[in-house]
């Protein structure tokens, strides 16, 4: 599909309810840039855990943490051939590292500390300022890019979200059992849901999209009929 106009289409949702999956098939279709914003979160929860940046209790040390931000570069290489991206953090390929569930276990904590949201709000905006783009995370609609054209707020039934979160991790060679999974997608949308800044929430002119009995194909042309009624609407 092409089109002369490049909106920004921004995909909001809970944890494992496939923002990532939809935002990639419609980055291929359009030939948008796709940016996961979660990932970025997850470098700064990766890099604490290298650089053991946590308190005597063991938590996150939000003072050791913001001042580190100074020392953490996130960037992005587009796969050829595909429209994921390897991530990079200091120049280090931590693709599959920020996966791994110790750092599932911190980045919403970590999330929840103004610093670092404000460190990396001002790099998603940067990425996003010539339009073209597809960011999925918690606050795209309505922090990063509140002026987005296309706004879709994605939602699941817990127990399919940890079923699908479960079966990824497995297949990655996890050995989390799915309680363990559950648990830790209930602690991660709880802290989402409450933090002060950027909470998760549903922007006003946002779209849901419920997708817990729909396939990927399904998700997908709901959501590039939204897309055809947007450009259209803005040309
Ligand atoms: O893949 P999953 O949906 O489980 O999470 P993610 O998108 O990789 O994001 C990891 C964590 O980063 C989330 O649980 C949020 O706490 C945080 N996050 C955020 O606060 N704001 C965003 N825009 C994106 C992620």
């Amino acid at each position: 599909m092409e089109h002369s106009q490049r909106i920004t289409i921004a995909i909001d949702g809970f944890s494992a309810c496939g923002k990532s999956t939809l935002a990639k098939a419609l980055a291929k279709k359009l030939d948008y840039v796709f940016i996961d914003s979660g990932s970025m979160y997850r470098c700064v929860a990766l890099y604490a855990i290298e650089n053991k940046l946590f308190d005597e209790s063991g938590k996150p040390d939000s003072t050791k943490i913001i001042e580190a931000l100074s020392k953490i570069q996130i960037s992005f290489k587009k796969i050829p051939e595909s429209f994921s991206n390897k991530v990079f953090l200091n120049e280090q390929d931590v693709s599959e590292k920020i996966r791994m569930a110790n750092v599932a276990s911190i980045v919403s904590d970590i999330a929840t500390i103004a610093e670092v949201r404000s460190f990396l709000v001002s790099q998603q905006q940067a990425l996003g300022k010539n339009g073209g783009i597809i960011m999925d995370g918690r606050d795209v609609g309505t922090v990063v890019f509140p002026a987005a054209e296309l706004k879709i707020f994605v939602t699941a039934d817990p127990k399919v979200r940890a079923k699908r979160r479960f079966l990824e991790q497995q297949a990655k060679g996890s050995s989390e059992t799915i309680e363990e999974v559950r648990s830790n997608l209930a602690h991660r949308d709880h802290l989402d849901l409450t933090r002060a800044i950027g909470p998760l929430k549903q922007a006003e002119d946002a779209v849901v999209l419920d997708n817990s009995d729909l396939s990927e194909i399904e998700q997908l042309e709901f959501a590039l009929k939204l897309v055809g009624s947007r450009i259209h609407k803005a040309v």
